[in-house]
């Protein structure tokens, strides 16, 4: 789970990296009370959880409350990268001398935490790397020994900083994967850490990236997740603890299996160009259990998204058999009633296909269509979805 910026500048507040105080806001009048009540020059940001904000126009300096009202009304209900900002923070201002940059992440491939430092911020990363690799200190920390003053230290020094600078930045460092360990997070990312003008250290901007597997040992960290701005059908689908991610077309997309899902997405893709330009409408991955149940809730939330116009059903039947499957989605249809009112096409394969197939003609549903490869059946959704 990631966090918005305003819940990582919290969460680093509690832990003694130093940031600026922060206020969030949801309407232009509250903007204004916030930049009264910090004074002085302030910054509006966006809150949404995707990077490139600033570019987007997402981070506003204002001077003055008047400002900070006008800057909000420009930030509130953009929309950057299809996240459209409900919320705001004004932040107080810094000045800034110098911008860096520092993350701690987990590195799968080493089985261990990789520190990524630059002593030149204000680019982003991805570019940095790829531009200017020398200038990216990748250093491995240790989950055995953690990260301690004194190789924090040396991080700073492998990334270039004066030494001057060295002594300030690495306790940061440090509170910073104090940070990363104390909430079992897989990324804390500082992009800018900054040198004011006045000498301090700072956390201008903050990512931290949450592991949900260690949920239990956080109960906090429920409080952190945005259920209301999450979109609807994602809630939804959580709720009944389905993989769904919502996506931008018009097909509906039900597998099981994350690997078989992923490949319907890009076949309905290829075939919706020869129909409409129709798209898959999101991801969907029913698991190995693929029961009546399971499917009736699939079912339910992709046609609770009014953008599908037809539903591809991709299954191969493993360890549920087909059989099992084509008999989830007859009950599924049947629990749903008139609430199924898109066609379904429905590709099953693997164990006991013909079985399944055998159940799900003799049920001789009038939304449901069989195809016989995955191909197939991409086309005849994409087909259907466009037509309707
Ligand atoms: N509180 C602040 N005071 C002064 N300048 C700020 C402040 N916050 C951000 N800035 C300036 O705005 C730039 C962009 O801010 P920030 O890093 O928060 O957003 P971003 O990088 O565009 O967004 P993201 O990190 O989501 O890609 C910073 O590099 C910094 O120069
Ligand atoms: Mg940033």
């Amino acid at each position: 789970m990631d966090l918005y910026e305003y819940q990582a500048r919290d969460v680093f507040e509690k832990y003694g990296v130093p940031v600026l105080p922060g206020i969030i806001a949801d309407t232009p009048e509250e903007v204004r009370a916030a930049a009264e009540q910090l004074g002085g020059v302030v910054v509006v940001k966006a809150q949404v959880k995707i990077g490139g904000r600033g570019k987007a126009g997402g981070v506003k300096v204002a001077k003055t409350p008047d400002e900070a009202e006008e800057a909000a009304k420009a930030i509130l209900g953009l929309d950057i990268k299809g996240h459209v900002v409900k919320r705001v923070m004004v932040a107080g201002g810094a000045r800034i001398a110098e911008e860096y940059y520092f993350s701690v992440l987990l590195d799968r491939a080493n089985r261990s935490y990789l520190s990524l430092t630059s002593f030149e911020g204000g680019m982003e990363i991805e570019q940095l790397a790829v531009e200017k690799p020398e200038a990216l200190a990748r250093i491995e920390v240790d989950p055995n020994t953690g990260l301690d003053l004194d190789q924090a230290k040396a991080i700073a020094v492998a990334a270039k900083f004066p030494a001057e600078i060295v002594d300030k930045v690495a306790p940061v460092f440090v509170k910073l994967y104090e940070v990363y360990t104390g909430e079992d997070a897989t990324l804390v990312e500082v992009n800018p850490l900054v040198l004011t003008e006045e000498g301090d250290i700072i956390a201008l901007d903050g990512k931290v990236s949450l592991d949900e597997n260690a949920e239990f040992r956080h109960p906090m960290h429920a409080e952190l997740e945005d259920a209301a701005a999450a979109d609807p059908l994602e809630a939804k689908a959580k709720a009944q603890d389905l993989n769904y991610v919502k996506l931008d077309g018009e097909v509906g997309i039900i597998g099981n299996g994350a690997g078989l899902v992923m490949s319907t997405l890009d076949v309905v893709a290829y075939a919706g160009e020869a129909h409409g330009g129709v798209k898959p409408a999101n991801f969907l991955d029913i698991g190995g259990g693929a029961s009546a149940e399971v499917m009736a809730n699939g079912l339910d939330v992709i046609l609770g998204d009014p953008q599908v116009k037809a539903v591809f059903v991709n299954v191969f039947g493993g360890i549920t058999a087909c059989d099992a499957v084509a008999k989830g989605i007859v009950g599924a249809l049947a629990e749903l009633g008139s609430t199924a009112n898109k066609p379904l096409v429905v590709r099953l394969d693997g164990n006991n296909v013909e079985e399944g197939r055998r159940i799900l003609n003799e049920a001789n549903h009038p939304l449901v269509t069989l195809a016989a490869t995955m191909d197939e059946g991409a086309a005849k959704a994409a087909e259907l979805a466009n037509a309707a």
